[in-house]
């Protein structure tokens, strides 16, 4: 099927090269690039300030040496944490990257990204503004742009209305019988839906109403096979060079 843009390699590496340098690091997004990925996924959450930063989780224990809720802290504080030694002491030192540096590497590389909406509780609205003005901030008008997605309906529906001509994915960890709904609502463009919930007939059925579909996150070689010829559009992967090396 002709798709809006294209995923090849049909790999898109999640939060960087996640399983080899701290997620969500400068450190990742390197190393997904040296790997060869061409896409690069990564989550946005706001500060208590509202800076845009790169973290999955809403508190800072996991993948800091932070502690407590991330949107109860500010940006000059978040700034100095230490975001790569709880993966290995040899990534001490990484820091908790700013949205803008993410974008400005993926520019200077030339790389496609995927820019999850993840808001803290309560700031969906916030975080899908945030996000989207910053990075038309950034982002030429004549680059290919990023594709937005998000699980929360309401992030998506604020970059439909902000950014209406940036491709958006709505994020599904199940298959939702409603989906038809819920893309209308939010004018997106792609499904990104849990590897254990594609089916070869889910993926026909969106195929047939033009809508491109990506795995995540599959990290086993013989299932992403599978899935790429029922004619997955992508997988989501957190060491991109497994993949790519077999592509
Ligand atoms: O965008 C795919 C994947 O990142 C969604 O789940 O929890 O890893 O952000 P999560
Ligand atoms: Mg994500």
């Amino acid at each position: 099927m002709a798709l809006p843009f294209s995923f090849r390699p049909p790999v898109i590496a999640h939060r960087g090269a996640s399983a080899l340098a701290p997620e969500n690091t400068m450190a990742a997004f390197r190393l997904a690039r040296e790997q060869g990925a061409v896409w690069i996924e990564t989550d946005v959450k706001l500060t208590r300030d509202g800076v845009p930063i790169l973290m999955h989780d809403d508190t800072l224990d996991r993948t800091t040496d932070g502690k407590g809720p991330v949107a109860a802290q500010d940006w000059a504080d978040i700034k100095k944490l230490d975001a790569g030694s709880w993966f290995d002491p040899a990534f001490t030192g990484e820091r908790v990257p700013h949205l803008a540096d993410f974008l400005r590497f993926a520019l200077d590389h030339n790389l496609r990204i995927n820019l999850e909406i993840k808001p803290c509780p309560g700031r969906a609205r916030s975080t899908a503004m945030v996000t989207l003005i910053e990075t038309s901030k950034i982002w030429p008008a004549d680059v290919l742009p990023p594709l937005i997605s998000s699980f929360d309906v309401e992030a998506l529906t604020i970059a439909a209305q902000l950014h209406p001509e940036w491709p958006r994915g709505l994020l599904l960890e199940e298959w939702d019988e409603n989906w038809q709904d819920v893309m209308a609502k939010t004018q997106a463009s792609l499904i990104h839906l849990g590897s254990d919930a594609l089916t070869q007939e889910r993926i026909a059925l969106l195929h047939k109403a033009g809508i491109p579909v990506l795995a995540h996150t599959v990290n086993s070689l013989p299932r992403a096979q599978e899935l790429l010829q029922q004619g997955a559009d992508g997988v989501f992967w957190d060491n991109p060079s497994e993949i790519i090396k077999t592509l």
